[in-house]
């Protein structure tokens, strides 16, 4: 970012952001112009950029890496995911966006070509299917799909041989991609964020209040730029909360895997942390005493916790945790 926004840039900021509150942005093709998606592209969708970066960073260190070639942009917007995908994996070659706005796919082709121009980039057919060696990338769209444009996309999912998908933080969007973890689960391994891939716990009808969801840190350099804090201010938002949730699975298996993981924001109370912890057996709410596990305590409070722990309990509190 360089200079900051005009009265004129903000109004039109103010605009994306009210369709995506108001509802107005269900069945999506919404991009009035190149301006609109321009301007989406260097801030909220620059966000979704930072979303997509720590979930590729976990899925790095976890020595993940998709087997295709081909990227399939599934709303594709102004294509900020898969240029994070074909940045963090330079064996794509090939690069596929859809999306019910011609526009915002042309936009995405322009700004695939300009910063890849070794990646093939085309337009998915009306009716896609996914040929083999697909990796298919979805990144907040769930909650502007009716229910028979969801339907066709857990078609599409089906039939990809791996999957990342990432949606906003929030209760109704994480909810809805467990969903999508359920659905798919039959014909999937899950390669990230569960330590297992049995159901999914936080779908159990006792753990209707939580979601399951991480987040990641305002980046060092946004923080240092004006245009960031004025955007902020101007649009009365915190945007350097970065609430997220998301799926990577595959088809091909996976050996098994155990171990916990901590989701949601560990509450700290008094010498302990509430901690939300799914396990294979399901997820459930634990206690983190700073004299039982003093390691785990200090991550907590961090905010560095690691993704999966092997842990022991005894009556709601954790007695053991070791880092896995
Ligand atoms: C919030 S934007 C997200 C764009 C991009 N994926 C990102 O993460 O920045 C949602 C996009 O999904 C598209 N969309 C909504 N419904 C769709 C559908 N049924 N088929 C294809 N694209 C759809 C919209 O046109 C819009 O470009």
């Amino acid at each position: 970012m360089s200079t900051g926004f005009s009265n004129r840039e903000i109004a039109v900021l103010n605009r994306i952001r009210s369709r995506f509150l108001d509802g107005s942005n269900a069945g999506g093709g919404y991009w009035q112009n190149d301006e609109e998606l321009a301007l989406y592209d260097t801030t909220f969708a620059e966000r979704i950029g930072w979303k997509w970066d720590a979930v590729l960073r976990e899925l790095v260190a976890r020595s993940w890496a998709p087997r295709s070639t081909r990227v399939f942009d599934f709303g594709c917007g102004s294509g900020v995911a898969s240029r994070r995908v074909v940045e963090a994996y330079p064996g794509m070659r090939e690069v596929v966006l859809a999306d019910v706005s011609a526009r915002a796919m042309s936009f995405a082709e322009r700004r695939m070509r300009t910063d890849f121009p070794a990646v093939t980039v085309s337009f998915a057919e009306s009716t896609p299917s996914l040929p083999p060696d697909t990796l298919l990338v979805v990144s907040h769209v769930l909650n502007e799909l009716p229910a028979e444009a969801h339907a066709r996309l857990m078609i599409l999912a089906s039939q990809a041989s791996e999957i990342l998908w990432v949606e906003a933080g929030t209760h109704a969007d994480s909810r809805m991609l467990s969903g999508v973890r359920e659905a798919l689960r039959g014909q999937f391994s899950i390669v990230a964020p569960c330590p297992h891939s049995e159901a999914c716990g936080i779908l159990a009808l006792e753990n209707e209040r939580h979601w399951c969801h991480f987040f990641t840190s305002f980046p060092s350099h946004a923080a240092q730029d004006a245009r960031w804090s004025q955007l902020g201010r101007e649009l009365g938002i915190d945007l350097r909360a970065l609430p997220y949730s998301f799926l990577a699975m595959q088809k091909a298996e996976l050996p098994p895997r155990d171990g916990a993981r901590f989701i949601g924001t560990p509450v700290e109370k008094n010498g302990h942390f509430e901690v939300l912890a799914c396990e294979a057996c399901g997820v459930c709410e634990l206690c983190a005493q700073k004299r039982d596990v003093p390691e785990l305590f200090k991550s907590l409070r961090k905010r560095t916790h690691a993704p999966a722990y092997r842990i022991a309990s005894e009556g709601g509190k954790i007695t053991t945790a070791a880092e896995l």
